[in-house]
């Protein structure tokens, strides 16, 4: 049982320079902890709101003051002196006294940051290391770190549209350790970095990811490259280092029709063309690869890529209960991208895991494209037994503080990275 003292906010920048939220709980115990929440670009349609203050001569409508009043003022109102029994109890508090379905009044951003704030205090009042405050909500004690899907190439809304697929991804797949991992990642991005200038004559042009952002001529063209570099860092693709991409594609669909390097398929062709790069390069997972509303095709696109490749829901699933109840019942997919702040609570993103857990899916953590410095998700992805975790390049803060938590937490477990499926760690 733990009891806030105070809740206070600040609005802070984000790794695109847009506004975004930290806040600190402090509770009767004295111990005190901040958290920020990040924010994406590539939405989904079923995400919670973000509040934004709408005033176009701020940040062009981006900021987060009013959020941020949220939390100084009404949140902190209603929660001070309040007895907490469990996480769970605040966060629902949190949503009733927001009213709304989707937390647009009080704003996702303002109760993320109050959760995972609460959380942090909680685990400092423990004298516990997040991940392990993670794990005691889930119930469950991890046994091994998650394994790295990390940015190399970037297009879609990340990237200025240049290539529309939004992320190919190396998954070291070979290593047991995260730091191996990352020592095979340098080189890999090292060598895509040489590649790039070789044929483009470019220097490295990196998205909000820190992914490499080349004027490939076509997206196949950008998996292909992403094969050659592996090969040109000296290791061996699918055995070493594997593919996996979010394709993302909601973002060029519409009405029935998938507009990908100038052509235009039906979801029908989308599966084939997706299958198609399945058999020709060492894909593990393909994220979103068809649309957000394409409900009646995504049975057959797992059905079609069953168990040679996860076909995982981020934007279609958007991290909410109810979606993934319903993509369970429809075979729909077999994993689940774990975003918290698309769902707004702790307790809710929980219910999602255990939802995507309880159907036999993999579940693949996630930051967002605007991150902090904060790497409560690092934490999260360990605690929460994540089985992939997704954090964007191996270039930029924002994304070396999760890696580097990563790697503190390594250091202190001595617990190896998951394996893939079918293969043995350290293979
Ligand atoms: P976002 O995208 O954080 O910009 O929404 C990330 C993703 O699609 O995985
Ligand atoms: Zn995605």
């Amino acid at each position: 049982m733990s009891r806030i003292h105070t809740l206070t906010a600040s609005e802070i920048l984000d790794s695109r320079g847009r506004p975004t939220i930290r806040a600190i709980c402090t509770l009767t115990s004295g111990a005190s902890a901040a958290a920020s929440v990040p924010s994406g670009a590539s939405t989904g349609e079923a995400e919670a709101r973000e509040l934004r203050d709408g005033d176009a001569r701020r940040y062009r409508g981006l900021g987060c003051r009013r959020a941020v009043a949220n939390i100084n003022e009404e949140i902190s109102r209603a929660i001070a002196g309040r007895e907490c029994a469990s996480q769970a109890d605040l966060d629902n508090f949190l949503i009733d006294l927001d009213g709304t379905h989707n937390k647009a009044r009080l704003g996702a951003n303002a109760i993320l940051a109050v959760s995972i704030s609460f959380a942090r205090a909680v685990a400092a009042e423990k004298e516990m290391p997040l991940y392990l405050h993670f794990a005691s909500l889930l119930g469950r004690v991890p046994e091994t770190l998650p394994r790295l899907t990390i940015n190399l190439f970037s297009g879609g809304k990340h990237a200025g549209k240049q290539v529309a697929i939004q992320d190919v991804l190396a998954v070291p797949v070979s290593p047991s350790t995260v730091d191996g991992s990352l020592v095979m990642m340098y080189d890999v991005y090292q060598a895509a970095a040489g590649l790039i200038y070789q044929r483009y004559g470019m220097r490295l042009l990196t998205a909000d990811e820190g992914g490499l952002a080349p004027p490939a001529d076509s997206a196949e063209a950008l998996v292909a490259l992403a094969v050659e570099s592996i090969e040109a860092a000296g290791y061996r693709p699918g055995e070493d280092v594997a593919i996996a991409l979010d394709v993302a594609s909601s973002h060029f669909y519409s009405d029935g029709v998938y507009t990908l390097d100038r052509e235009r398929m039906s979801s029908v062709e989308m599966i084939a063309m997706l299958e198609s790069w399945a058999g020709k390069f060492p894909i593990v997972s393909i994220e979103d690869g068809l649309a957000e509303n394409d409900w009646s095709h995504w049975p057959a696109l797992r059905q079609t890529l069953d168990r040679r490749v996860l076909v995982l829901g981020d934007d279609f699933l958007c991290t909410n209960p109810s979606r993934i109840e319903r993509a369970i019942g429809a075979r729909a997919c077999d994993a689940l991208l774990l975003k918290v702040n698309q769902v707004g609570t702790l307790t809710e993103a929980l219910h999602a895991l255990r939802l995507a857990r309880s159907a036999g899916w993999m579940v693949t953590v996630s930051v967002r494209s605007g991150e902090t410095e904060d790497n409560w998700a690092a934490d999260l992805a360990v605690g929460w037994c994540g089985d992939q975790f997704k954090n964007g390049s191996i270039t930029q803060s924002e994304r070396l503080s999760k890696y580097n938590r990563l790697l503190a937490i390594e250091d202190e477990t001595g617990w190896p990275i998951t394996a893939w499926p079918g293969r043995a760690a350290g293979s």
